[in-house]
């Protein structure tokens, strides 16, 4: 096996104490997806979106990696192979556990976007949409974060990755999303492993080949140990 691509969400982050989405008490039953998490959102109430990615990025900022994150930090260090990790989440725990070869799919909280000419800029802690973009001056910042009926970032390098991955593992995702919940079908028909780590299997059955059941402060890094010891 040479190459792993690996697709984490919410769930991987959420014993370093960040909320998932969809799961009981998900950030999704306490906010309006569409007004938070849309472009017609922002343009109707843009102060409240700015408030939602406030909170966001001081609880991530303030949060730190689990064993999940630090073990996938240290498979793409000792990987023989090549190794993408791709992320649906916005903050940077892979990063501050040592991952090098991120691809935020749904940007990032660290990340300000001007609305009005595309500039982007690194995020303050608390963002307001009255600031003016550096480059243009216009008062239309925004979060670099990918809404829903927006295009993810690099889709084209993710879709060349899947195509021609040995294995493909899943992490911490409900597969509610797409494209990325498309990913492992992808993968599949090309002829790859496929793999779900979750707290509970997500999806179709035998959608995956495989699936771990638990935690992923568990699972992850007692899976990250197999895959090395095999090689
Ligand atoms: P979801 O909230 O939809 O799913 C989180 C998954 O993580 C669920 O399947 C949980 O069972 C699982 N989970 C929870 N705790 C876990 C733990 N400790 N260990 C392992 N798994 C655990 O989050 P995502 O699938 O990431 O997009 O959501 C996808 C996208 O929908 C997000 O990127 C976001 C959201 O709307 C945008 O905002 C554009």
């Amino acid at each position: 096996m040479q190459h792993i691509t690996i697709l984490t969400g919410a769930g991987i982050s959420a014993e370093s104490g960040l909320g998932t989405f969809r799961d009981e008490d998900g950030l999704w039953t306490q906010y309006d997806l569409s007004e938070v998490a849309t472009p017609e959102g922002f343009a109707r109430n843009p102060a409240l979106v700015h408030e939602f990615y406030n909170a966001r990025r001081a609880n991530a900022f303030d949060a730190s990696p689990n064993a999940a994150h630090e073990a996938l930090a240290r498979l793409e260090k000792d990987w023989p192979g090549t190794l993408m990790l791709v992320t649906q989440n916005v903050d940077d725990l892979h990063e501050r556990a040592g991952s090098q070869n991120v691809v935020h799919m749904h940007g990032t909280l660290a990340g300000a976007l001007c609305a009005s000419c595309t500039y982007r800029w690194p995020a303050p802690r608390v963002m307001d949409h009255e600031a003016p973009c550096p480059k243009c001056t216009q008062p239309a910042t925004r979060p670099d974060i990918v809404w829903f009926d927006e295009v993810p970032y690099r889709m084209n390098e993710i879709a060349e990755t899947v195509a021609r991955t040995d294995l493909f593992v899943s992490i911490g995702t409900s597969g509610e999303v797409y494209p990325a919940a498309g990913f492992v079908a992808e993968a599949r028909n090309a002829g790859a492993d496929t793999l779900e780590i979750n707290l509970e299997a997500s999806r179709t059955p035998g959608l995956f080949g495989r699936v771990i059941e638990g935690p992923a402060s568990q699972t992850v890094p007692a899976w990250v140990d197999e895959v090395l010891r095999k090689g």
